[in-house]
Order: structure tokens, then C-alpha cells, then sequence
């Protein structure tokens, strides 16, 4: 049989980035069809029309269909991440309040659990409140794109490591003398003090028995270090156990 030529690719690729990158790019074929399938198929039939197994798999099919084509994603993501260097930012002046509100928005979204509950009527008992506590007028200088990835992963982890009825988490922004910090504050599951410095670590997740349910990579926070240190920046954290998590961002203003 003749190889694909991104086969051959991959047999010859040396460097563990392009080689992740190929890999990545090969699952997401196959998966964007069955995507497009399961999709078309659940919003063309009326779900009537089958018995209640196969409109469950059908939809089971697209739900991890589309977490897995998400994760893939986030892979594809990293490895672009992780490659750049301070001279490829678009930096430019940011709205910070603007810019935390659109990323919550999007972590939000990303929840499985509200967004099925939302459309329902019991939002109350699923709530997930944000709460954003940032002058206005606070700007900052900064790659819209890895700026915003970097707020929504802050804030998605927030949201996925925590079994509270109730989720409140508390971004506080502050500017002082020529920094600006962001702190994003859960009361989740929190993290042993053994673990804080390993999950900025590549593929590092700290034990499913301790955080309850596990969906990723443990790639999110090596990105977010990454992107902090191409705009000169730091991120520190502050946790226990049971009690939650404090991540908070220093930035220069320039
Ligand atoms: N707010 C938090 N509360 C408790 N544990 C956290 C929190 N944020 C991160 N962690 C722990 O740190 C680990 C690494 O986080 P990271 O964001 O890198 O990976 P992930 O969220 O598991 O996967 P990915 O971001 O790739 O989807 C997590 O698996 C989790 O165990
Ligand atoms: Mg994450």
C-alpha cells in the first residue's frame, strides 16, 4: 500500500513540535467528519423518528466527538505556543475589564454541565458566578489572542476544578507603579502544596482521585507561563486543599 505523504512525514520528523503537529493535524480529519455526520444527522432527522438508545448514542457520539476535536485543538495550540518568540506578539493596547469579560463569557460557555443546564430552568442551582472587580479604564499592552487564551484558561480551570453547587470565582485587577495584576480566586478543589509547582509542568494533572474529573491535556497552564514570560510577566499561586486557589498575573503596563 502507498503511504500518505504526511506519513512519510512523520516517520522522518525529528523535532518533537512538528511531529505533534502532524499528528494532530492527521486526527482532525476523520474527526471533523464525524462531527459533520453525528451533527447532520441530529439536526436534519426528527429525533422521534429513533429509539431512545440510538438518539442517546448518536448524541453521545457528538458530544465526545467534539471533545475530542477540542482537544486536538488545544494541542494544535500548544504546539504554535510554545514556538513563539517575543518578536511574533501583536501587541496593542487592551481594555483589560473588556477583555476578562469576553474571556469569562467564553469559560463559561465551555462548561458542558451549565450550558445544559441554562437551557433548561434551574440555572440557580448549577449557577457559576464571576465576579469581576477592575477599573474601567485599565489598560494593558498585550496579544489580544494569547492574552484572552490565557484569562479563559485561568477561569475554565476555576470552573472545572471545583465540584461546588455553587461556583464563585473572583477576578480582582490592581495597577501598581508600572504593573498590573490579575488574580482570578476560586474556593474549588484547591492543591496540595507538593503539586502547586508541577502543574506548570507539560502534561501534568494532579490526580483525578483528588480533583474529581479530569477533561484536557495539562498543557493549559504551561501555556499561560509561556505566554506571561513573552510579555515579561509572572504568574503566582496560592492554595490549600479544599479551601481553592488563588492565581494571580503580574503584567508591566508596557
Ligand atoms: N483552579 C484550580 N484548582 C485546582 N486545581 C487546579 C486549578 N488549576 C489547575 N489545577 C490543577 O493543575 C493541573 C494542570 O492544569 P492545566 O490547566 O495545565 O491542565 P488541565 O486543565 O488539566 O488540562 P488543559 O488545560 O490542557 O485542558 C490540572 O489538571 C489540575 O489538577
Ligand atoms: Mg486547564
Amino acid at each position: 500500500m502507498e503511504k500518505e505523504p504526511i506519513a512519510e512525514n512523520i516517520q522522518n520528523e525529528k523535532d518533537p513540535t512538528k511531529m505533534l503537529s502532524l499528528v494532530s493535524h492527521k486526527l482532525k480529519t476523520p474527526l471533523s467528519i464525524i462531527n459533520g455526520y453525528s451533527e447532520a444527522i441530529l439536526s436534519q432527522s426528527s429525533k422521534e423518528k429513533f429509539s431512545p438508545f440510538t438518539a442517546k448514542a448518536l448524541e453521545e457520539i457528538n458530544k465526545q466527538g467534539t471533545k475530542l476535536c477540542n482537544l486536538v485543538d488545544k494541542l494544535l495550540f500548544f504546539n504554535k505556543v510554545v514556538s513563539l518568540q517575543a518578536k511574533d506578539l501583536a501587541k496593542k493596547t487592551l481594555n483589560l475589564k473588556n477583555i476578562i469579560k469576553t474571556s469569562a463569557n467564553d469559560a463559561i460557555a465551555q462548561d458542558e454541565e451549565i450550558a445544559t443546564v441554562s437551557a433548561g430552568s434551574t440555572v440557580a442551582k448549577k449557577g457559576t458566578f464571576i465576579e469581576i472587580d477592575c477599573p474601567s479604564n485599565l489598560e494593558i499592552k498585550a496579544d489580544e489572542e494569547l492574552m484572552g487564551f490565557l484569562l479563559e484558561e485561568l477561569l475554565s480551570n476555576a470552573i472545572k476544578f471545583n465540584n461546588k453547587a455553587e461556583k464563585i470565582i473572583k477576578v480582582q485587577c490592581a495597577h501598581h507603579g508600572d504593573s498590573i495584576s490579575i488574580s482570578v480566586r476560586d474556593y474549588g478543589a484547591g492543591i496540595r502544596p507538593q503539586d502547586v509547582n508541577k502543574i506548570f509542568e507539560n502534561f501534568y494533572q494532579v490526580d483525578d482521585y483528588f480533583t474529581g474529573q479530569i477533561d484536557g491535556w495539562g498543557l493549559g497552564l504551561t501555556m499561560v507561563k509561556k505566554i506571561l514570560e513573552l510579555h515579561g510577566g509572572s504568574i503566582s499561586v496560592i492554595s490549600d486543599r479544599g479551601l481553592g486557589s488563588i492565581f494571580t498575573v503580574s503584567l508591566p503596563v508596557e
